[in-house]
């Protein structure tokens, strides 16, 4: 069975798949960029979740329902910092990825979206970042039961990165 990658510029809240990842801090608590999104959008049963919890080390992730979004599941990954390249930011990020797929297919996951973890408030570059995302999660999806994975892109320049990631032409579509 092969899963179908794809990657799309857009709002993750808004994605109609079973489980979105969110780029979550530490303490798994509520923040700005996608992580700011996520919480606005599934409500205030979620910041109780996440505080149930008690957080997640750099490069775990840790699962909860999805309140108010449309997706089942909210997969919160713990992005590394980037302080230059050379505090093992990549092995962080790319266990993000990992243990995302994995977390997904035990839950009974099909479909799954990502956001560019940690390129945002904790400045991975994009491009280098998208190399990781993408090979990662083609590397871990192989003998898991997932349809289809979204790289959900909130800008073009973050979508070029992982269209080419994936070889794609810019415009492609895949579904
Ligand atoms: N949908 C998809 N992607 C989004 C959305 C959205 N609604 N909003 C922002 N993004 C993009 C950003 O443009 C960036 O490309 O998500 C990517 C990751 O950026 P951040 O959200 O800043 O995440 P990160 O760099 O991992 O920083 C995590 O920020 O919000 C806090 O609590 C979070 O402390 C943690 C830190």
């Amino acid at each position: 069975m092969s899963t179908r990658l794809e990657a799309v510029e857009g709002d993750i809240t808004l994605e109609h798949v079973d489980a979105v990842v969110n780029a979550a801090n530490a303490h798994l608590a509520p923040g700005g960029g996608v992580c700011g999104a996520i919480f606005a959008a599934a409500g205030p049963g979620l910041r109780e979740a996440c505080e149930a919890l008690g957080g997640a080390p750099t490069g775990e992730v840790r699962a909860t329902a999805g309140f108010g979004l449309p997706a089942r599941w909210i997969l919160h990954a713990v992005g590394p910092v980037w302080q230059g390249g050379d505090r093992g930011e990549e092995a962080l990020l790319a266990s993000c990825y990992r243990r995302s797929v994995e977390l997904a297919a035990e839950l009974g996951a099909r479909s799954l979206a990502f956001p560019a973890i940690s390129t945002g408030i904790y400045g991975y570059p994009v491009e280098p970042a998208a190399e990781v995302a993408v090979a990662t999660v083609r590397s871990t999806v192989e003998g898991h039961p997932l349809d289809r994975v979204r790289f959900v892109c909130f800008d073009r320049r973050t979508l070029a990165a992982h269209r080419a990631a994936l070889g794609q032409a810019p415009g492609a579509r895949r579904w």
